[in-house]
């Protein structure tokens, strides 16, 4: 018997691909554009493999998925969307998605999906129905929002998707400003204990000492400063999620305690004898190559093995650019939102200029450099001037200082960069004078106004004569300024 497709989508662009990718291939194609003939389809037709368009019918391709699995729990339902979120990728996995593809399709990935859709429906192992979702709105107010569009990040929360019914440890590593807490934080509230405690210890901040106690607690008169018995992070937490950062950071003492009370789900409190029962999930994360740590006996191997029975890897921003607008704007609208600014939106030069930058810091960094522009605005779209301070700050740490004055001159390439094709069209013939007048002005102004229009003080300053500076003050009829 022919496998059968059927596709609920009324997208013409989406149909001829996927007519095109399936034409020849021995399995039935069917298409039906609504929701109320495709499950009907799949009551009469039986299905091998279904691709639902998430945005049809006024977004209701999630409810069709849940109804489809209704009637077919081993359908294997590929659903299909033009603007990939976090929180779609995740439930349309929990309630039993096989996978998402992102539109428009990529031909190769098409056929791949379907093909491994197919398999898993010819073998039977049907994707649980999982339960009930009430899609709540997106709120610009909310910091726990995790954007992204790249392939790396879907896959990410696809993943979040299949494991909330897990009690499975997760270990998330990533350099520092991936966001790992706030993975932490989705894994967690899409998981089957999100009505209990979240309690997040960064173990690099607290003392190796101090952490023991922190962790599970201690007896009255354990140590000197042991007034009294404290509860600690593990009992309170009871039921809940422990998020435990930097975990790498841990000393190999407090390692095997955390071993045997993630493998018991048992522990003592510091000074005493009682073992303690409790039930607790574990998330760690660390921005160091636990691998490493193993390697050189900072990490043990078998809290290692331990933590990572589901692993999560953020990639840093700089293999991730292709987020760089999305996040920009969203962290505009969010920002632009609490100062009550009415900015909308970045140009296309700033955009380019914050494609070029390396981002060590990744997420936070952009986060602070967008928040720090809408601060400092005050226009409606962010231009590569109100970023200046971010280049200065990354040109200042890349050049090395030549002479007494330094070598500026990579710092400026930055700042010329994304607008430099724009300057050459509209100064055509005359770049070189009319972007060094600009910079002179530009420089007398500060010095002027740093000196309180003192021209003594500011000729000084810049380290040219009086007259020099009166000249220019004149050339570029400065005196108003
Ligand atoms: N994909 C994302 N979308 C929106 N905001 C993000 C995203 N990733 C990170 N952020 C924001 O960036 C900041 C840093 O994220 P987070 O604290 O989760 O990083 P981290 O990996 O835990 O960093 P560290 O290792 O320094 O602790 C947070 O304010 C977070 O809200
Ligand atoms: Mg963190």
């Amino acid at each position: 018997m022919k496998a059968k497709i059927l596709v609920m989508d009324n997208d013409k662009m989406s149909l001829a691909t996927l007519k095109h990718a399936f034409e020849n291939s021995g399995m039935d194609l069917l298409v039906r554009g609504d929701a109320e003939s495709a499950l009907c389809c799949i009551r009469q037709k039986h299905p091998n493999v279904a691709l639902f368009d998430f945005s049809i019918s006024q977004n209701c391709g999630h409810e069709v998925l849940k109804e489809a699995k209704h009637v077919d729990p081993g359908l294997a339902v590929i659903m299909t969307t033009g603007m990939g979120t976090m929180q779609t990728a995740i439930e349309v996995m929990k309630d039993g998605a096989f996978d998402l593809l992102s539109k428009p399709f990529d031909l190769l990935t098409l056929k791949n999906a379907v093909q491994k859709a197919l398999e898993n429906n010819l073998l039977n192992k049907k994707v649980r129905y999982t339960r009930q979702f009430t899609h709540e709105q997106f709120d610009m107010h909310d910091d726990d929002i995790m954007i992204g569009s790249t392939p790396d990040l879907m896959e990410i929360w696809k993943m979040v998707g299949k494991i909330a019914d897990s009690d499975a440890s997760v270990l998330i590593t990533g350099e520092s400003g991936t966001g790992k807490e706030l993975l932490a934080r989705a894994i967690y509230s899409n998981s089957k204990r999100s009505n209990r405690q979240f309690l997040a210890i960064n173990c690099a901040a607290i003392p190796e000492h101090l952490l023991e106690s922190e962790l599970f607690g201690h007896e009255k008169g354990a140590f000197t400063d042991a007034h009294c018995r404290r509860i600690g992070k593990f009992e309170q937490c009871n039921g809940g999620t422990i998020f435990l950062d930097e975990v790498g950071e841990m000393s190999l003492a407090n390692q095997g305690k955390l071993l045997r009370a993630i493998e018991m789900q048992e522990f003592e409190r510091v000074g005493g004898n009682e073992s303690i029962k409790v039930d607790v999930r574990f998330i760690a994360a660390s921005n160091r190559c636990l691998h490493d740590a193993v390697r050189n006996n900072t990490f043990r191997l078998d809290l290692f093995s331990r933590l990572r029975v589901i692993c999560f890897h953020l990639p840093p921003l700089r293999e991730r650019k292709a987020d760089i607008p999305l996040l920009a704007r969203y962290f505009i609208r969010r920002y632009s939102a609490k100062v009550g600014k009415p900015i909308n939106d970045i140009s296309s030069e700033a955009l380019e200029m914050l494609l070029n930058l390396q981002w060590p810091g990744n997420i936070r960094e952009l986060q602070n450099a967008v928040n720090s522009a809408v601060i400092l605005s005050s226009g409606y779209v962010l231009g590569p001037a109100d970023f200046a301070m971010l280049i200065s700050e990354e040109a200042a740490d890349t050049v090395e200082p030549a002479g007494g004055g330094g070598n500026y001159s990579e710092m400026f390439r930055r700042l010329l960069e994304p607008m430099f094709d724009a300057i050459c069209r509209k100064n055509n013939g005359k770049v070189y004078e009319h972007v060094n007048a600009g910079f002179e002005m530009a420089l007398i102004r500060m010095a002027l106004s740093k000196c309180q229009h003192n021209q003594v003080l500011a000729s000084k300053m810049l380290g040219i004569s009086r007259n020099t500076l009166r000249a220019r003050i004149d050339q570029y009829k400065l005196q108003d300024n």
